[in-house]
This record gives structure tokens, sequence and C-alpha cells, in this order.
């Protein structure tokens, strides 16, 4: 750990995402990774401590939540798990199939998976998220208010998608209410040790390596982990399972969680990302780690 982190700290490529107004204030130097077994032990390095905001790594949990209610059949059927191929806000990928979401961890799918929690009202569903993804860290989870205001100013494409969803049917609640309990989500305030527990609980079929609560259920779990393998990493999913051999999950913020099913959970934090919208250094350590581990399930 303290090697993969000597190595891949010295290296300045990618860029901060600027797209979410205050994420572009994000100090490109911050890096730090956390590893978190299923019995609990913690190991962590460098910013580990470092609180950011979770963005798309909340897509994981709360379509953990979602699976876990809805049941295997039917998330697959209102959601699905395929890989889109395309860029995690694409509305092309939309159009192209006939304005089912296709996967859970683009942003099409998120927006679904988000509007199909439990809830009366956009309040009662948030509860049980923020509820929800504090149990898989083991602590209270509280929003980035500036986040979520500076995302929430300049979310015209979520809400485009998710009203595209709700004229295919796809959805049946509103897309702004919908959209918005999304933003939240994903302005939740994480450390890399935070998403490691998180990771780890995964891990385990649902149960959370420090306070021993099942949190949803191992068939929920078996649902997270595939939908991460085909689409964890957006378009470049395939390349991730063929170096790291492990279902991951990255976000805009420098998030990247990686779970080695009944070991534990890898997190890395940087903010700097490529392309796709994954850290440069997150995926670079995360390698070094799976290869050094031999955690490769393949
Ligand atoms: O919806 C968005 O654009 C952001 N809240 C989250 C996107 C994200 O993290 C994509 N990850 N690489």
């Amino acid at each position: 750990m303290a090697d993969a982190h000597a190595r891949f700290g010295v290296v300045h490529d990618g860029t901060v995402a600027d797209y979410i107004p205050a994420l572009a204030d994000a100090d490109p130097a911050l890096f730090g990774l956390s590893v978190v077994s299923v019995t609990g032990d913690s190991h962590d390095v460098g910013d580990a401590d470092h609180p950011f905001s979770i963005q798309s790594i909340s897509k994981a949990f709360v379509f953990a939540l979602v699976a876990q209610d809805l049941g295997h059949d039917e998330v697959l059927r209102r959601i699905g798990v395929d890989s889109t191929g395309l860029p995690f806000d694409s509305v092309m990928a939309l159009e192209l199939n006939g304005g089912a979401p296709m996967n859970p961890m683009v942003n099409a799918g998120a927006l679904a998976t988000t509007s199909l929690v439990p809830g009366a009202t956009p309040a009662e569903k948030w509860d049980r998220i923020v509820a929800g993804l504090s149990r898989f860290a083991g602590r209270p989870l509280e929003v980035d208010e500036d986040v979520y205001a500076s995302e929430a100013a300049t979310n015209q494409r979520n809400q485009a998608i998710a009203t595209l969803l709700q004229s295919y049917g796809s959805i049946d609640a509103d897309p702004v209410e919908a959209t918005d309990v999304y933003t939240r989500q994903c302005s939740l305030l994480v450390t890399a040790h935070d998403l490691a527990v998180m990771a780890a609980t995964l891990a385990d079929g649902g149960v959370n390596p420090l306070t021993r609560e099942q949190v949803v259920d191992a068939v929920a779990c078996r649902d997270v982990l595939a939908a991460l393998a085909t689409s964890g990493l957006y378009e470049q999913s395939g390349r991730w399972l063929a170096t790291i051999g492990l279902p991951g999950k990255s976000g805009v913020s420098g998030g990247i969680i990686t779970i080695a099913p009944g070991k534990g959970g890898l997190a890395t934090f940087s903010p700097p990302l490529d392309g796709a919208g994954n850290s440069v250094r997150g995926k670079l350590a995360t390698q070094h780690l799976s290869r050094a581990l031999g955690m490769n399930i393949f």
C-alpha cells in the first residue's frame, strides 16, 4: 500500500472534474488509499480521511438498496445490467435502447434506480437513501451542501435524461424531483476509509465489517457486483476487468472502490481524472495492488 502510494503519487496526469463547479476547487495533489477486510482490519495511507462527495459511487449502494427491495427479477426487468459502451451521461444510449435505462451505473439507470427507492414523497426516499448508505459506511453520512447547490444549479442534462425516461414510461416519478434526490445522494460526504468499509460490506454479502449489521442480503450484493463488473467504469469497464479482475466503481470527485468478494474492499481517492471520468492515480494504484496481492478473480 505505502509502495503504491509512493509510486503513483508522483503521477500528474489527468484533470479535476469541473462540469460541477464546486468540484473544480479540489486539490489535485490529494491521494489516499484504504483497504478494509471483511473481518474489519483496515490499513490507510495518505489522504484516506479527507472528505469528498461520493458522486457516482453512490449508484452502487442505492442500487443495492433497490435490489434488496425489488428483488433480482424486477430490478433486471426495470433497470437492466448491460453495458452501454457510452459515456455515463449519454442521452444517445437511452435513445438507442428504446428508452430503457440499461444499467444502474450510468446516469439514466441511476436516476431510474433512485426513483424506485420506496417512499411516498422525495423526502421519504431521501431519508431511506441516507439511512441506507450510512449503514453501509457504519456511521451517519452528511451532505456537502456546497457541492449539492453547485450541481443542482447546473444539472439540466440529468433533468433532461430523467424527463426522457419519463417520456418513455421508464420512470413513474416526477423527473425534476428524481434528479434532485439523485443529486443529493451524489453530494454525500465520504472518505476513502468510509468507501473501503462500504466496499467490504459488498464483499461480505452485505455484512458491514465494523458494525456486523446485515445491511442488504447476499442476493442484492451479487446483483450489485454483476452490475459493477459490466459497467462500473463506464466505457472502460471491459479494460478494467481485464487488468484488475475485480468489480469496481468510480466517481467524478476522484474516488474508486474495488470489491474482492469474500476478502474485503479497497478505496482510492485522487481527484485528477482521465477522459472517461475515472481517477488516473486510483486506476494505477488499484491495478498495482490487485496484481501484488493476487486478487484477480479470473
Ligand atoms: O450525475 C453526475 O454527473 C454526477 N453527480 C456524478 C457523475 C459521476 O460521478 C460519474 N463518474 N465517473
